[in-house]
């Protein structure tokens, strides 16, 4: 990446183009925050609802009260701790925040990445540049340049290619605009490091909260094309003995080490940490749908805090009512 890029990327966004960037997180589809018509291709390229409201990035601590009109001391000791990185903090708006940032709401999500590349187009173009995910709304998020460019082509104007995400997920998203933090999407901040650094207990939202505040909830967000369910640790060699072919061939995503690959039985073993886990998920379920798979089956991971924001992204992935406690009936 050179500067050149970078400073073509800012002009790009100074005159209500789009520009997908890498983060940390996942890959960004970039538009200037105060200029309406420039977010509104955002919503078009992503073919994605308007009542899903965007985040704002920006370089510095420095200008959240261009855009927050409340920043609490709280605010600012989760912004000393976690920032520049993965964490966005929803807070009450300024009045200029146009509406089709924030969805109609009186609030507005905020965060400082931390990708070199990032800082350099956040430093270059100086404003708020309002990104969602670079993908098609419901398609898993891009954790690389080529992947951005198979989920909008031609439909973003520049592409800024950083390499593969180092997160791999994206950012956890905290509701800093009530009386109460409350996580509105699980990240790889863990609720417990947030709570270490306000010294207070931290809600988080239901995942079966019916109103989507934060549209992530929806089921079958995040999701592969290729049907996707979710098996229950321990009952992977069951499973696989009940396959049928017609089942095949198929593709199994799990931790589980003892199984091995047999005709049209793709075994795709994970890392056993979390951090390389979510590092590397979103990339290999959008290989495995490249490919002719009838499904792709993935095994649940354990139930500690480290494991919460994938656990989340696979119940996503697969729509939490495909979990399967038992063997699928084939
Ligand atoms: O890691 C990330 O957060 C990535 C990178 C590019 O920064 N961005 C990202 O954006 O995941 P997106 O649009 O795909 O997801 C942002 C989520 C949406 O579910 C949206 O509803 C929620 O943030 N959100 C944004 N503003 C909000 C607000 N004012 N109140 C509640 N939720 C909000
Ligand atoms: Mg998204």
């Amino acid at each position: 990446m050179t500067i050149p890029d970078i400073t073509k990327a800012a002009s790009i966004l100074q005159s209500g183009g789009l520009v997908a960037f890498p983060t940390e997180t996942v890959y960004g589809l970039g538009a200037d925050a105060s200029n309406a018509a420039a977010i509104r291709k955002v919503f078009q390229a992503k073919e994605r609802p308007y009542d899903h409201p965007l985040i704002v990035h920006v370089a510095t601590v420095t200008q959240l009260g261009d855009w927050a009109r409340e920043v609490s001391p709280q605010v600012l000791q989760l912004a000393r701790a976690f920032w520049p990185g993965p964490l966005t903090m929803i807070l009450k708006k300024q009045p200029h925040v146009l509406d089709i940032v924030t969805g109609g709401q009186d609030t507005i999500g905020l965060r400082i990445p931390r990708h070199p590349i990032a800082q350099g187009l956040l430093e270059a173009f100086r404003g708020g540049v309002a990104a969602p995910s670079a993908n098609r709304f419901t398609h898993i998020s891009p954790t690389t340049a080529a992947a951005v460019r198979e989920e909008l082509g031609s439909r973003v104007d520049l592409i800024l290619d950083g390499g593969d995400c180092e997160v791999g997920l994206e950012s956890t998203i905290i509701d800093m605009s009530g009386e109460q933090p409350v996580i509105l999407r699980p990240g790889m901040i863990t609720r417990a490091e947030i709570e270490a650094v306000l010294g207070v207990p931290v809600s988080s939202l239901r995942m079966d909260t019916p109103v989507p505040r934060a549209p992530g909830m929806h089921h079958l967000h995040y999701a592969p094309t290729t049907k996707t369910m979710l098996i229950e640790t321990g009952h992977l060699p069951g499973f696989l003995q009940t396959l049928q072919p017609q089942d095949l061939p198929i593709a199994i995503v799990a931790l589980d080490e003892s199984l091995s690959a047999a005709d049209n039985i793709h075994i795709e073993k994970m890392p056993l940490d979390a951090t390389t886990y979510a590092h590397n998920l979103y990339h290999i379920l959008r290989t495995l749908d490249h490919q002719e798979f009838k499904r792709i089956v993935i095994e649940a991971v354990p139930e500690t805090p480290e494991w919460e924001a994938i656990r989340d992204r696979l119940m996503k992935a697969s729509g939490s009512s495909a979990r399967l406690s038992q063997p699928p009936a084939t």
